[in-house]
């Protein structure tokens, strides 16, 4: 297949790009570079041999976004990353949040449309379901109101891919990332934040490396185990690969009534006092860290119910909590390297 992947070089994308590469399809990346470095391009050639196309751009420019479509004949699919994803900055500039991530999407819908390119591959987030009721989170579990001007981008987007999908013809799948983390074994590629973090393993290696003096863990007064909050983390790589069998899915199957929405974590929570554990174990330092406050907004637990990714898509988290945080530990090591 030949994909466009939008904000391929960021990320989960360039994982991703990896991942499509390695699978035999043509990649072609879309990214104006907002939040990541065209010198991934070069890395990505190194993992895979090839050096994926770049077309630096911004997505909410609808001129641009149709040139495009009109010169990239016989595309097979989009898988859709771009976007603005810092929670606190969207609360601070909702706007900005969702010009960005609304009129992009919106421009590669009527863009697909008019082209015929009729598979679509999007970025979403547990955070549409906010706390849930019951754990583990089901795709069944009733979406609550957004806590972020981020939040609520993703579950607009949502709903605009499944009123649009129909008319158009598009087909469509949603996936709810739980808590992407860690990085390609080779060291190449991973997470690059800017400035100071606000996600938890970025903080913990920029820690443990010595550019930040401690980690605050927000909050040990929860209503679980060890006090601290849990996520269900994922290793990128398993997240890249499900991209991959969802856009093969979406180009064998024949009929869809509506977009189909998949949780992709590991099926398992871990809290941030077992991911500074297991950062140790692998790195045989001791963490600088201590308790504070809880973080405004942020919710007790959450872990996903995975088992319709397993059916239908033949996909299951492979990697352990261990190999996350270790690679996000020579990602670290690799950075402070170059
Ligand atoms: P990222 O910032 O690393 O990658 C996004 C890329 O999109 C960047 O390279 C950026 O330059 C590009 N981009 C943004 N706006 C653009 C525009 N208007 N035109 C062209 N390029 C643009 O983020 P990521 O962590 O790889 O996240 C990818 C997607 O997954 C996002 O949609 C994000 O909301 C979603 N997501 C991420 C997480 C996470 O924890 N990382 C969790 C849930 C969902
Ligand atoms: C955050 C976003 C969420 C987004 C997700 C993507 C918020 C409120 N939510 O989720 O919308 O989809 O990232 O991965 O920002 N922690 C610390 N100290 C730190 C950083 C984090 O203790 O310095 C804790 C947090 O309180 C949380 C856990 O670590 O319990 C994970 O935090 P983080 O990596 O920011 O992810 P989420 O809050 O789950």
């Amino acid at each position: 297949m030949k994909i466009l992947v939008s904000g391929g070089t960021g990320y989960i994308g360039s994982h991703t790009v990896v991942e499509l590469q390695q699978k035999g399809h043509e990649v072609v990346i879309v990214d104006n570079l907002c939040n990541s470095s065209a010198g991934v391009i070069r890395q990505i050639g190194k993992i895979t041999g090839t050096e994926p196309l770049l077309e630096v751009f911004d997505l909410t420019d609808r001129h641009r976004v149709e040139d495009f479509f009109g010169r990239h004949a016989g595309l097979d699919g989009v898988i859709h990353f771009a976007a603005f994803k810092a929670v606190g900055e969207s609360v601070q500039k909702p706007l900005d949040y969702y010009r960005n991530n609304l009129v992009s999407l919106m421009n590669i819908l009527e863009a697909m449309h008019q082209q015929r390119v009729l598979h679509l591959v999007f970025s979403s987030s547990c955070t549409v379901y906010g706390q849930p009721e019951s754990l583990p989170v089901t795709e069944e579990a009733p979406l609550q109101k957004a806590l972020s001007p981020y939040g609520n981008t993703k579950r607009i987007s949502e709903e605009m891919i499944a009123d649009y999908a129909p008319l158009s013809g598009i087909k469509a799948v949603l996936l709810r990332y739980f808590n992407p983390i860690g990085a390609h074994p080779s060291a190449l590629i991973g997470e690059l934040p800017l400035g100071e973090p606000n996600n938890l393993l970025p903080y913990i290696t920029q820690t443990a490396i010595g550019k930040r003096a401690a980690l605050s863990v927000f909050g040990a007064d929860y209503n679980t185990p060890d006090g601290t909050a849990i996520r269900d983390y994922i290793h990128v790589c398993d997240l890249a690969n499900a991209h991959v069998l969802a856009m093969e899915r979406l180009s064998k199957l024949q009929q869809q009534q509506k977009p189909e929405v998949f949780n992709l974590g590991t099926g398992h929570g871990n809290s941030v006092l077992e991911v500074i554990q297991s950062f140790e174990r692998v790195s045989g330092l001791k963490l600088n860290y201590r308790i504070t406050d809880r973080r405004p907004g942020d919710i007790e637990q959450v872990w996903a119910d995975v088992s319709l990714a397993e059916s239908v898509l033949g996909w299951k988290a492979v990697s352990s909590l261990d190999e996350m945080t270790r690679s996000a530990w020579n990602w670290e090591k690799y950075l402070a390297s170059q």
